[in-house]
């Protein structure tokens, strides 16, 4: 299967999102539109209502995403810098108040995450999420707790028309021509037993 779905089955947001590798590098996110994506963040739930997430946010040029750029693993250091900004992702996965809620730290905040991923998505933004960089670079840079772990990073910004495009790796530009690719509903939806595939099936 290499389309995720019939296009009526799901949110146009959702149909249409995936994660850019050209992104304008002179587009600047506003101040009210980030404070759009954290709040969408802000808002989703988690387990016992702990919110285990935090951000640190580097806008393109300042001295937060030059560590960040510093810290980018070879693959993700020649189309990530031109992003507007950038999210870096923190979990508290060792909380000494309530050492249970650990176990769903990361699952928490990777739905805060796709909360804001479709909050941009709604704004015409586009949004790449990485793991490829040096974790405790960046942990020790920006002074996080030790409560706390560094998970990911999110670049948003505008996805760069390809007929508005200057100077362009062509390796850069060549990843966003690679095919999507999802795995059938049969090998993740289960009915009975694991293994057994759920007879659902798209019907329009
Ligand atoms: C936690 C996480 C880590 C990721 N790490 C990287 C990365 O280091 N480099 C990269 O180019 N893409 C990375 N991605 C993007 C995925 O490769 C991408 O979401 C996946 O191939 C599906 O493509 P789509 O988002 O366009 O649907 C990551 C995504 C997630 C959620």
């Amino acid at each position: 299967m290499t389309d995720p779905t019939t296009p009526p089955l799901i949110l146009d947001v959702l149909r249409e999102r995936r994660s850019p590798s050209v992104f304008d590098p002179a587009h600047e996110l506003s101040d009210d539109q980030l404070a759009s994506l954290l709040e969408a963040a802000r808002w989703a739930p988690s387990n016992g209502n702990a919110q285990p997430w935090a951000f640190v946010v580097a806008r393109r040029g300042d001295a937060a995403h030059g560590v960040l750029v510093g810290a980018l693993s070879r693959g993700n250091s020649g189309w990530l810098p031109p992003a507007s900004v950038v999210l870096v992702t923190l979990a508290r996965t060792t909380p000494e108040h309530k050492p249970a809620l650990a176990d769903y730290a990361r699952y928490d905040l990777g739905q805060a995450v796709a909360h804001l991923c479709v909050q941009a998505a709604s704004m015409g933004l586009g949004v790449h999420q990485f793991g490829g960089f040096d974790h405790d670079a960046l942990a020790a840079a920006y002074e996080v707790p030790d409560e706390w772990s560094v998970v990911s990073g999110v670049a948003v910004g505008r996805p760069w028309p390809v007929d508005e495009r200057t100077g362009v790796d062509p390796s850069t530009a060549e990843r966003e021509l690679r095919e999507r690719r999802r795995k059938p509903l049969s090998e993740l939806a289960f009915g009975t037993r694991f293994g057994e595939p759920l007879p659902v099936r798209p019907t329009h």
